[in-house]
């Protein structure tokens, strides 16, 4: 399998640089910088023969084949968080256009259509839908979603209008009857492979998530002029939840609670602070886990609002339920993997990716880790060259089996 070294450490620099001040990249969904990114993949993808599109959520496809059979989809996000690294999403369309690029390289006629994907937005950073692109491709958005505004009260829609798509992303859905399978690539984000001093793993189950928005309403007040035993000290209300909220998912098996995003109001040294917001991102493997620590995080933030007099309100801005990925494609993976020599191990995942969408609608999804280290969503985080080749040469050999 000829992967071309060279080739993808040239593609990953070039990506990097999309967004990126030195080691970080910051490209937010639907942003410029995530134009660029789909502009110069999508090069990649024209110049060696595909047809590309991009869809009414943004997504980017390049299809080689007919449009008549159902293709074998395989591809990662194409976005960012603030600040992130250089590999989370990217290194996914990095090493499937790597491993087509391969494959057509030995000839490999494709026995069915193979199209590649980077999906826009699977991070939510800036709107707050989380696997935006995928779950319009779907048909699994939130409703309302293309009326959901960013911190400066640009919509998607507005932002699709933008790029001179309508605005209504959930043109974007697809027929899953067209797609034979979905194959995506992701750097681990966590320690479990560097740990073991392996380079590659086969996702087995993708954790179930909530994300929510905890709106805090206190009483707006003079900070010197306020007793203490009179105050309705939303900020402060708040930040006993958050403790609440670490303390809950502590409690759990295979839990985990993060509060990521939180604002104030009015937002000055001398006012008591009126109401402040802050974000809810619940997961667990199990859906009852998950079920439990919404419930234990809910009961928490009634009893401190209770306790102090202020009110509180949660919206769920997305849930995703815990995802077993396809047996024959993790078999797959597997065989792919020792083709290459990695002994690869099963993990779950938890990370959220655009799979669980693919997965959830029907269509045959399988992940394939590559070790990262330097955690993730921040700009240590690091996959070596090395890594990446064995990524996308095992990642070539599962697209052989099943297209070629
Ligand atoms: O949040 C996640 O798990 C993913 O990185 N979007
Ligand atoms: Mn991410
Ligand atoms: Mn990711």
């Amino acid at each position: 399998m000829s992967v071309d070294r060279a080739r993808l450490e040239r593609r990953i620099a070039e990506l990097s640089a999309i967004g990126g001040t030195g080691m970080s990249v910051t490209r937010l969904g639907l942003s410029a910088e995530e134009q660029r990114a789909r502009d110069l993949v999508g090069g990649w993808l024209r110049a060696r023969g595909a047809t590309v599109r991009r869809d009414a959520a943004a997504n980017l496809y390049g299809r080689f084949g007919d449009d008549r059979s159902p293709a074998i989809l395989v591809g990662s996000h194409i976005d960012s968080v603030p600040e992130g690294g250089r590999f989370d999403g990217a290194l996914g369309v990095l090493c499937a256009v790597e491993a087509v690029d391969a494959l057509l390289d030995d000839g490999v006629k494709f026995k069915r259509p193979v199209e590649i994907v980077g999906w826009c937005d699977e991070e939510g950073a800036r709107f707050g839908i989380g696997l935006f692109g995928s779950s319009a491709a779907f048909g699994r958005l939130p409703g309302g979603a293309a009326q959901r505004a960013d911190k400066d009260g640009v919509t998607i829609a507005a932002a699709l209008r933008a790029i001179d798509e309508a605005g209504d992303p959930t043109k974007a859905k697809r027929d899953t009857a067209g797609l034979a399978a979905y194959l995506e690539l992701h750097i681990e984000q966590g320690p479990r492979l560097a740990e073991r001093g392996i380079p590659l793993g086969v996702v087995s189950d993708i954790v179930g998530l909530m994300h929510g928005r905890v709106t805090v309403h206190g009483r707006q007040d003079h900070a010197g002029a306020t007793v203490m035993t009179a105050r309705e000290d939303a900020l402060a209300a708040a930040s006993e939840m958050v403790l609440a909220v670490e303390a809950a998912a502590r409690a759990l098996p295979d839990a985990v609670g993060t509060v990521g995003e939180i604002t104030v109001r009015p937002g000055a040294k001398n006012v008591v602070p009126g109401e402040c917001v802050f974000s809810l991102d619940l997961r667990a493997r199990s859906e009852a886990t998950v079920e439990q620590l919404g419930r234990d995080v809910r009961a928490a933030i009634r009893r401190i609002g209770d306790a102090r007099g202020v009110r509180s309100s949660i919206d769920v801005l997305s849930r995703v339920p815990a995802v077993p990925l396809d047996p024959p494609l993790r078999d797959l993976f597997l065989r792919s993997a020792k083709q290459v020599g990695v002994d690869a191990p099963e993990l779950f995942s938890g990370a959220g990716h655009d799979a669980e969408n693919s997965q959830l609608a029907g269509v045959p999804t399988g992940m394939l880790f590559v070790r990262s280290t330097g955690g993730s969503h921040n700009p240590n985080e690091l996959a070596t060259l090395d890594d990446a080749v064995l990524g996308a040469q095992a990642l070539a050999l599962a697209l052989k089996e099943l297209a070629g």
